[in-house]
């Protein structure tokens, strides 16, 4: 896996677009081999707005991953920011994750033209010292079935799983947990 020189920030105002964008493309692209399409739209659509990730996302603990915009990124990540224009300062949002200030890690996605670089990995990663710093010490997520790696490798263990139905489909997340002193292996 080849390191991608990205930047990590916290989210703000001017991300809503591009992070919104993002979402778009990660549940119709990103999520559609581990689940039912019609079922992930469904659950997906209330979120499918500029509006929610505005309200939902100033107040927590979110960060952005971005490169910067042109040729060599429109090259090596066809079609990231693609539907939404960029990121502050103009760059490409490739990932985002939100973690509440409760310890849970209620979202991660990266754009599905950079999956499998270690994004979501280093954003993860990131945000879970951001908490830490607040002293937050345990974490929760309810894992769907490509994230459950990511969280592995940062030290969540699973406690079960949860099934959700949605348009007559069933989705499952697996509750992870990461206890203190765990570390990523
Ligand atoms: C899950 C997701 C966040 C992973 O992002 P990422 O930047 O690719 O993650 P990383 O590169 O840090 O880690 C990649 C690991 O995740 C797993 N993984 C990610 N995408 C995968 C895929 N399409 N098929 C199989 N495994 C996959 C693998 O274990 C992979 O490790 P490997 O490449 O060494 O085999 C991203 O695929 C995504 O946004 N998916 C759609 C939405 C989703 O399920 N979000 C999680 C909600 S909690």
């Amino acid at each position: 896996m080849t390191r991608i020189p990205m930047q990590i920030s916290r989210f703000r105002a001017d991300d809503v677009t591009a992070v919104a964008a993002l979402y778009g493309r990660a549940v119709r692209i990103g999520a559609r081999q581990a689940y039912p399409r019609k079922a992930l739209l469904a659950w997906a659509r209330p979120r499918l707005s500029m509006r929610f990730f505005r309200n939902r996302m100033l107040p927590t603990w979110t960060f952005v991953a971005t490169v910067p915009g042109g040729g060599a990124t429109r090259q090596r990540f066809p079609g990231a920011g693609q539907g939404g224009s960029l990121g502050h300062g103009g760059e490409v949002v490739l990932g985002f994750a939100e973690i509440m200030q409760d310890g849970h890690v209620r979202m991660l996605f990266t754009d599905p033209a950079a999956t499998r670089s270690g994004i979501a990995s280093r954003l993860l990663v990131h945000a879970l010292d951001h908490a830490r710093s607040h002293g937050i010490t345990s974490f929760t997520t309810d894992a769907s079935r490509l994230s459950r790696p990511v969280f592995a490798r940062a030290g969540f263990r699973p406690m079960g799983h949860r099934l959700r139905a949605v348009a007559g489909a069933r989705l499952l997340t697996t509750r992870m947990v990461l206890r203190p002193g765990r570390h990523a292996v």
